[in-house]
């Protein structure tokens, strides 16, 4: 029987072709095989499936609808764009999917703590919403400067009781924050999981951080056939580490469906300037594990910048950096700019504030549906935008869009 890609990788050393795997200290190598050895049990355990889809259902208010944009579509008259509404979420984000059931294994695990990065704050604050539902501690590490540009997250995270520990050395953004966290997890390993906010981070994070996120691509599949008759041309997703694109594209990966990864090319194309990790990086290995990575000129992880700090990264999922390889996935890269206008179009046209990250999609979404002319693009409306607006309007002022 042919098995579907999502049951062939990563192999069972958690590589997908030769991206992924485990570069940990040895003092890591126990505490992360019996994390795996704990999730390759609860995967399969009905107990466990039945509870997750309990509080999907009841808590986090899945499943999220599939939404037919139809007045952003006609103004560009071009492919019908049709919007997975993940920023309908409990909290905004399509974070809670996996911090939930990040949270469920901590518990299996025995772990009294949660401890994680965060870049634009959802991730944290969807742990700390998900460790408050289960009577955990929780410990968020982020850069000062995302502090400063994503302030009511961070007071969000704060309410809901997490502490937040700013990351103060390099850049002060995402990979600092990781680096932050992953100092204070070698300190607690007894009582403590990092909950790792992405498909990225030594085996088997890559891994069940997407089987977590699936649920996106299945819903997805399912509503759009009910609503369309047929699958869509192109599932368009923005890709920081790539959780939210690793989602949705599992329902469609076996599929012939147009994947594409919408990256961050910020002020440009020059080092420094972006996160298009996939589109520049070169291979090397980053947090513990191998991928494509944006390296300075002595061979470590460059600078980044993008507007928005959730993709604000210099390594991306191992699993992408496969799937782009062997030519399943395409990539696409957009400008600050360009983000800015496709924020200000969806809200104006559709009443949908969206977050800096998932704007990006849609931005790329805007110009595909003008070269496809006719046919259907799915976009991973990966969050809202409440967590922006003040940023926004103090940078670019209020923008009047008309397509
Ligand atoms: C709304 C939203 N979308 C996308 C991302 C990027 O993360 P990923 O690539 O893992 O989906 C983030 C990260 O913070 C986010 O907050």
């Amino acid at each position: 029987m042919k098995r579907s890609h999502l049951q062939k990788f990563p192999d069972d050393n958690g590589y997908f072709g030769k991206f992924g795997g485990a570069y940990i200290p040895d003092l890591l190598q126990k505490e992360f095989e019996k994390i795996a050895k704990t999730y390759e049990k609860l995967r399969y355990s009905h107990e466990f499936l039945s509870e997750l889809k309990r509080i999907r259902k009841h808590y986090q208010g899945r499943p999220t609808p599939v939404y037919h944009a139809k007045r952003l579509s006609d103004a560009l008259d071009g492919a019908q764009i049709y919007l997975k509404r993940e920023d309908l979420n409990h909290m905004g984000a399509h974070k809670l999917n996996h911090c939930i059931a990040e949270a469920l294994l901590a518990k299996n695990l025995g772990k009294k703590k949660l401890i994680a990065e965060t870049g634009a704050g959802q991730h944290g604050v969807a742990l700390a919403t998900a460790a408050a539902f289960l009577g955990l501690e929780c410990e968020i590490h982020m850069g000062e400067v995302d502090i400063k540009k994503e302030h009511p997250n961070v007071v969000r995270m704060k309410i809901l009781g997490a502490e937040v520990v700013p990351a103060t050395h390099g850049l002060k953004t995402l990979k600092e924050a990781v680096d932050s966290a992953f100092e204070s997890y070698v300190k607690q390993l007894d009582t403590a999981l990092y909950a790792i906010g992405s498909v990225v981070g030594p085996h088997p994070f890559p891994m069940m951080v997407r089987d977590f996120q699936s649920v996106v691509g299945f819903e997805a599949k399912e509503q759009f056939l009910e609503m369309v008759g047929f699958l869509p041309d192109s599932v368009v997703a923005c890709v920081g580490g790539g959780s939210n694109a690793m989602g949705i594209f599992s329902g469609f990966i076996d599929d012939e469906v147009d994947l594409w990864a919408v990256e961050p090319l910020g002020k440009g194309a020059k080092l420094g300037e972006h996160a298009a990790t996939l589109s520049y990086g070169e291979e090397g290995v980053i947090h513990g594990f191998n991928s494509y990575l944006l390296k300075d000129e002595t061979g470590e992880p460059a600078p980044v910048h993008s507007i928005a700090s959730g993709l604000d990264y210099p390594g991306v999922g191992p699993e992408h950096a496969y799937l782009k390889d062997i030519g399943r996935l395409q990539t696409a890269a957009i400008t600050d700019d360009e983000t800015i206008d496709a924020f200000y179009a969806l809200s104006q046209y559709e009443g949908i504030i969206p977050a800096l990250e998932s704007a990006h999609a849609v931005a790329y979404a805007m110009k595909l549906a003008k070269e496809m002319k006719k046919g259907t693009i799915l976009v991973n409306l990966s969050g809202r935008g409440d967590k922006d607006i003040d940023y926004v309007v103090e940078t670019f002022g209020i923008k009047n869009i008309t397509l």
